[in-house]
């Protein structure tokens, strides 16, 4: 059933819009309320949370990154992500104040399942965002939101990842209007920008050409570096595991600002460099990080938003993303990145949807 498509994995890079449109189907009221239907029997009980963790494995734990920084901002609670293997072995503070939130497309990773379980004995609450609604981790969970990306099977995980940051951008706004910590102004700008994003993920797959060329100069590089600030970084993440995960191409995702402290020696002449820079506020400071790197010789690839012509004086090949709030752009800057790994992939002549040394769930902790 893949279609049109030669792989799972393009197929559903490709039902993005639609699985986006059908994440946010419902949650939406006429007021631009964010509306759970699933969590009505949790009336009031997140009003006394005092710290979020959100814990979850590989790309699910990416997301959560991202989900980390919004549900903060919004909330004002203080939120911490962490790998589902570590999170259960370094004593974390719960008391039964705290709720966790878990992260899982399949709902049956045992890293994930062992936190919850450990984290509910010690008294906290959780919260289970998962593609399966009939999962273990949807069962042992005090709260379920399911995200409704369908069946993904491609190992690489693509739209259950981008449904997973939707799943954050409605629960964050959730609860900050059950906490009355988010102005009207930001409520309406955030609600207005998630609705769009389906049409704006469109805009990006008709551009899929223009990346593919990019992603078959790179098939032969020994290594590449990802790099950008704030929520760019979390994606650089995401970015940067697709391409391990099937193409074998050794990379590394780095915060732009760190890459000077640490690894800008391996920058030599044409290696190749994929700087996001979506959020304007962090703009110049990326720019600044972007020279660093070409200084060396980089070969740098930009990801920014549309009109934002002037990051072509600093990069040597571009690609733009449609405008958005600065907090919802992950979802639309993790798209050429999907497509990126599965055209340097497919260069390579690999096995795409099912990648070796990888399962699409991991059950043995
Ligand atoms: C890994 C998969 O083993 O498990 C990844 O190969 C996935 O693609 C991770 O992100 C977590 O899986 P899940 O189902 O818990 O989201």
């Amino acid at each position: 059933e893949k279609g049109p498509f030669e792989h799972f994995m393009l197929k559903e890079i490709h039902e993005q819009p639609l699985t986006l449109r059908n994440t946010m189907l419902g949650r939406i009221n006429d007021q631009n309320e964010v509306i759970f239907p699933e969590l009505a029997h949790a009336a009031g009980a997140f009003q006394h949370v005092d710290k979020i963790f959100i814990v979850a494995c590989g790309t699910a734990f990416h997301a959560g990154l991202v989900g980390s920084t919004v549900l903060e901002k919004l909330t004002r609670i203080p939120v911490q992500c962490d790998i589902a293997s570590e999170f259960r072995y370094r004593d974390p503070i719960i008391t039964e104040r705290t709720l966790v939130i878990v992260v899982s497309q399949s709902g049956e990773t045992a890293d994930t399942l062992a936190a919850m379980q450990e984290s509910r004995r010690q008294g906290a609450k959780v919260l289970a965002i998962t593609n399966v609604p009939t999962s273990s981790v949807a069962r042992d969970a005090d709260y379920v939101i399911a995200t409704k990306a369908g069946p993904e099977i491609a190992v690489a995980s693509t739209k259950a990842y981008t449904a997973q940051l939707l799943a954050f951008y409605l629960f964050s706004i959730y609860l900050a209007q059950e906490r009355q910590t988010l102005s009207t102004e930001l409520h309406t700008k955030l609600v207005q920008g998630l609705k769009a994003l389906p049409v704006q993920v469109e805009k990006v797959l008709e551009n899929a050409n223009d990346v593919k060329l990019y992603a078959e100069s790179i098939k032969d590089a020994d290594s590449l570096f990802f790099i950008g600030r704030g929520l760019d970084y979390a994606v650089a993440l995401e970015g940067s595991l697709k391409l391990k995960e099937i193409s074998y191409i050794h990379s590394e995702a780095y915060a732009a600002g760190e890459l000077k402290h640490g690894t800008l020696a391996l920058i030599e002449k044409d290696t190749p460099v994929i700087a996001l820079a979506t959020h304007m506020d962090l703009y110049e400071k990326t720019v600044s990080n972007i020279k660093e790197v070409k200084a060396r010789g980089a070969h740098v690839m930009g990801i920014t938003v549309e009109g934002n012509v002037g990051l072509l004086n600093s990069v040597d090949e571009i690609c733009f993303i449609p405008p958005s709030h600065h907090l919802l752009a992950p979802i639309l800057a993790v798209v050429p990145l999907q497509l990126i790994s599965y055209y340097a992939s497919l260069a390579l002549e690999n096995d795409i949807d099912k990648p070796r040394n990888l399962a699409k769930s991991v059950t043995v902790e």
